[in-house]
């Protein structure tokens, strides 16, 4: 298995910032906080769906909750800060739920497409066949990031202004 606890990608930004990716773990309460602490209003509003001035401490222990299996999550880290992350979260029934965010000093420079990526495969290594992702209409970046993966993707709306997308791989 290539994304278990040890796995470790560099990867260089046009930028020339250097980001390790790695698997989260409960322990990275305070990277996660932090993450959350530099997202504009607008990412948070589109990758929480809820207007968010803080993160709830409920919401938190949620992000942490993490066995590396049906609930996992892949950091970009830029020195000490958590730049971007990927999850896939497993509900009770149905389709497990992927989520994904970046920073906004750090959008636009492939981190989320890299960390979509990697998070697929991770997916694809536990037998996930079918995900989806919640994306507000007017979320052209997200939109055309889930469009972009190897997976099969469709679009329903949900009626309500957001999108469900649907990816399958088998
Ligand atoms: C969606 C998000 C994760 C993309 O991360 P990113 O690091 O900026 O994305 P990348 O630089 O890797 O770009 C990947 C692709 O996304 C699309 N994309 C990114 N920014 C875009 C924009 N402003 N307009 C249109 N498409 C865009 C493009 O297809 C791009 O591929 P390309 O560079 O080959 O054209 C980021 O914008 C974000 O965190 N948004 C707020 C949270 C959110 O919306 N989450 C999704 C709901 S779970």
């Amino acid at each position: 298995m290539r994304f278990h606890v040890g796995y470790r990608e560099e990867i260089v930004l046009d930028s020339g910032t250097s980001v390790t990716l790695r698997l989260l773990h409960a322990g990275d309460r305070r990277l996660l906080a932090e993450e959350f602490d530099e997202l504009s209003p607008q990412s948070r509003y589109q990758r929480f769906m809820a207007v968010l001035p803080k993160l709830p401490a409920s919401y938190l222990d949620a992000l942490v909750s993490l066995d590396g299996e049906r609930n996992l999550a892949i950091g970009a880290i830029a020195g000490e800060r958590l730049i971007g992350s990927a999850r896939i979260s497993a509900l009770e029934s149905g389709p497990a739920e992927v989520g994904i965010e970046v920073i906004d000093r750090c959008q636009g420079q492939g981190v989320g497409r890299t960390l979509l990526i990697r998070l697929l495969e991770a997916a694809a290594e536990r037998g996930f066949c079918s995900l989806i992702a919640l994306v507000l209409r007017g979320n052209r970046a997200a939109l055309e990031l889930f469009r972009s993966m190897d997976w099969r993707c469709s679009l329903v709306p949900d009626g309500c202004g957001a999108i469900e997308i649907e990816l399958r791989r088998c």
